[in-house]
């Protein structure tokens, strides 16, 4: 694709004190001005619920799914609103066929959200978790190819690694499933609304974003796309919104059908009054900023403190081998004592994991933010 053009800086929509340099995207984003508005006015509905209509409890939820579609690539029918990635990968999990010949893979520390699921369903059906091994040079996709053969049922996987931003080649990957018949489940968060993602391309089986990072949403919202041959598999919970025709509040029959696509997999109470139009708000934004520019701003961001750190001899990601908004940086002699205490002492904010200092940009950060940490990453070599 295309290098988009970068968007300008866009820290007047956000509430962050100039001495605040924030660069820990991928921890928790703060949320936009208008999208705690559009919270605090959801919160406020329930003041008067003589005001709330039952269809009220389907309109903003159905606005989410259209907006999530278009991050995903896919139709609003395919979208579940759910709480969190690991109630989308319990879902997942519950619908995947695995045996005890088979195995589940997974990559070395993987997020725990999108490993404990697939330890348990391995456990519980008898099948083996493979764990790919990190690869000195960060050529995921290679190891995992390796790994791959025809006894894997499932693959669970992000788009790049939660710890240093490494990419996988998901296309790759799922052409090598289509010739090996496992199915691909992929964990979002740290990638959807940051990176393009083409669903036609990619076409997992279920992939699924907590909202509160990149598509700065409120905490406890996510999205979950399920692929039509699952649209007919079993929920987790047994949610009663998803039920054929359940705006009818008053007629009082259980119903065994549910409305098609993907709303059997919404999280109970789905309605959600004070969070789903926070997180409509932010949506609408990401696609007003669209995501192609995002990722080309949010590269310029990571080159230069990734130029910095390596003038410095630090160690990071080839820009090839990482996603554009993330940074991984390695010391030669491991991090030094302190480093992100010191760095919080000056208002600069990142996240230490592993072995490694993760530097997660967003648009709100300005060419100074990037100077003033450049300066203190100077100071630590
Ligand atoms: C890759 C990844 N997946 C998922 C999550 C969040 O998982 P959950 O919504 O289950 O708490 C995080 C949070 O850091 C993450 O980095």
């Amino acid at each position: 694709m295309a290098t988009q053009p970068a968007l300008a800086e866009q820290r007047h929509l956000f509430e962050i004190p100039d001495e605040v340099c924030y660069l820990n995207c991928a921890y928790i984003s703060p949320l936009l001005k208008s999208t705690t508005q559009a919270g605090k006015q959801g919160m406020a509905r329930k003041l008067r619920p003589w005001e709330i209509r039952p269809p009220d409890f389907f309109s903003t939820a159905g606005k989410i799914r259209s907006t999530a579609a278009s991050l995903f690539g896919s139709t609003a029918d395919d979208i579940a609103i759910v709480p969190s990635a690991s109630y989308g990968l319990a879902a997942a999990a519950r619908n995947l066929p695995v045996r005890k010949d088979q195995n589940i893979l997974v990559l070395a520390e993987q997020y725990p959200s999108n490993y404990y699921v697939w330890e348990a369903l391995a456990r519980n059906s008898g099948a083996t978790l493979r764990s790919v091994a990190r690869p000195a040079d960060g050529d995921w996709t290679r190891e995992i190819l390796e790994s791959l053969d025809n006894q894997t049922a499932i693959a669970a996987l992000p788009h790049c690694h939660w710890s240093d931003g490494t990419l996988v080649d998901l296309v790759q990957i799922r052409q090598h499933l289509d010739e090996m018949g496992g199915a691909l489940v992929v964990d979002l968060t740290q990638s959807l609304g940051a990176m393009t993602f083409d669903v036609g391309l990619i076409r997992p089986d279920f992939a699924v974003a907590a909202a509160y990072k990149w598509l700065l949403g409120p905490y406890a919202t996510g999205l979950l796309y399920v692929d039509p041959r699952h649209h007919e598999g079993e929920p987790l919970e047994m949610p009663i919104f998803s039920r054929k025709n359940a705006v009818q509040f008053s007629d009082i029959s259980y119903r065994d059908d549910f409305e098609p696509g993907a709303c059997r997999f919404d999280v109970g109470e789905v309605a959600n009054f004070a969070l789903l139009p926070a997180l409509h708000d932010a949506l609408l934004q990401i696609l007003e900023w669209q995501v192609p520019r995002i990722q080309a701003s949010l590269g310029q961001r990571t080159a230069v403190i990734s130029a910095e750190a390596r003038t410095l001899g630090l160690d990071v990601v080839d820009p090839a081998r990482r996603a554009p908004h993330f940074l991984g940086i390695r010391f030669p002699t491991g991090l030094p004592a302190g480093l992100t205490e010191h760095l919080r002492d000056q208002q600069i904010y990142v996240s230490v994991r592993g072995e490694t200092l993760r530097v997660t940009p967003y648009l709100y950060n300005t060419e100074n933010d990037l100077a003033r940490f450049n300066q203190a990453l100077r100071s630590f070599v």
